[in-house]
């Protein structure tokens, strides 16, 4: 908690400390202790819940969203890039200056250089962030052939010598997200050695490895595997999409809590599910009305104005990459929806499928995808 000194000032009503940044940035620093909330979950009991972090999806204005309809625990940023001369991308510090969920926000970054990473986690903590997290998972060709995200799985070598560097420089919590390999899972092992080595505060583990990108199976006894090696708390990831599969994941595995992605963007009820679940009482289902009020409120909320309707339709069809797997057992509405060109295009079909009173489950059909249909997101 920053003390009221020449750099941070309290506001009249002390809710917010003002700080002005080296670079003359002035930001507010909520009075909540991010950092303690962070480890006061971490310390608690299991169960937490995280949104995971998703490129261009799970940005300041979807975070608003997901908080109103209940909302994690714990919140992770897009990647911050890291390179020679980079600086922090405006549009996700926002996230974090301008937090707007009232619980904790994870700063994640993805790069390959150690000292570029040490000074970029430094700035980093400037910031009101209660963690900082390295990705240790990103399978696109375009980062990991850089050697950075899934790309540094290879050389675990690299990884112990980045994340020795990474504790020191903080004397914030420290996390990794982190696949179960690259090619395959055989060296699992020797890299849970080297998180074990780094006293991290947690580990993410997707149980996947960087080949199988999004689609295949997720290795759950992977995960178990690193509930057992490590001795940090450790989230599971990876195709939970129902309260129910929550708890199976979390039985499978022993992980102190989940991360959650496609299906929070899917059915951003499901925290709430989870945790009604959790306490015996009966899980609610949205309506297809709620549904339809929720594809309303994700275009005014998360779209810009400023920019011209076919952007905005284009902005929307990105969420409905996963709601549309919950809709219709045939594909139908994502059929449909992606061939949508104008607002109102694309209100009509929505209102087609959903302006109904049935409950739904939005959990995933097993619709015959193509290749370039990613819905398990692939243009990551
Ligand atoms: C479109 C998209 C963008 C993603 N961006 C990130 C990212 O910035 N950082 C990261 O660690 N993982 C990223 N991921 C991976 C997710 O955080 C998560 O690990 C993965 O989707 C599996 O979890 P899920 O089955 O709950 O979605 C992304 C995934 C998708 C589909």
């Amino acid at each position: 908690m920053p003390k009221c000194t020449r750099d941070h000032r309290c506001d009249p009503d002390r809710r917010h400390f003002v700080r002005v940044h080296p670079g003359g940035l002035w930001f507010t620093i909520p009075a909540v202790d991010y950092r303690e909330q962070f480890r006061t979950l971490l310390a608690g009991e299991p169960g937490i819940l995280a949104l995971a972090p998703m490129q261009e999806v799970t940005d300041w204005a979807f975070w608003r969203l997901a908080a109103r309809y209940g909302g994690a625990d714990v919140y992770f940023t897009e990647y911050f890039r890291v390179y020679p001369q980079s600086r922090l991308d405006k549009n996700i510090l926002r996230s974090i200056v301008d937090n707007p969920t009232g619980r904790p926000v994870v700063a994640q970054m993805i790069g390959h250089e150690v000292g570029e990473l040490v000074r970029t986690a430094k700035e980093l903590r400037q910031y009101p962030v209660a963690a900082v997290d390295l990705n240790l998972g990103c399978p696109a060709p375009v980062v990991y052939r850089k050697c950075a995200g899934g790309g540094l799985l290879r050389d675990p070598a690299r990884v112990d010598a980045i994340l020795g560097a990474l504790r020191e420089a903080l004397d914030i919590p420290f996390t990794v997200k982190t696949r179960i390999g690259f090619e395959s899972a055989d060296g699992f092992d020797e890299l849970l050695r080297v998180f074990g080595r780094h006293s991290l505060d947690l580990l993410t583990v997707h149980g996947r490895t960087v080949r199988e990108m999004y689609r295949s199976e997720v290795h759950y006894d992977f995960i178990r595997r690193a509930v057992e090696a490590v001795r940090c708390p450790v989230l599971a990831n990876g195709n939970v999409y129902s309260a129910e599969k929550a708890d199976e994941v979390l039985a499978i595995t022993g992980a102190h809590g989940l991360m959650i992605g496609r299906a929070a963007i899917r059915n951003p009820w499901l925290f709430h599910q989870i945790r009604l679940r959790r306490r015996g009482e009966p899980v609610l289902l949205p309506r297809g009305h709620d549904v339809l009020a929720y594809v309303r409120a994700l275009c005014e909320e998360t779209c810009d104005s400023n920019t011209r309707e076919r952007s905005q339709v284009q902005h929307l069809k990105r969420f409905m990459n996963y709601l549309g797997l919950g809709v219709d057992p045939e594909g139908g509405f994502l059929h449909e929806i992606r061939r949508a060109q104008t607002r109102a295009d694309f209100f009509a079909i929505c209102e087609r499928f959903l302006d109904h009173d049935e409950p739904m489950p939005l959990e995933p059909f097993k619709l015959s995808l193509q290749d370039r249909d990613v819905v398990g997101g692939v243009m990551h």
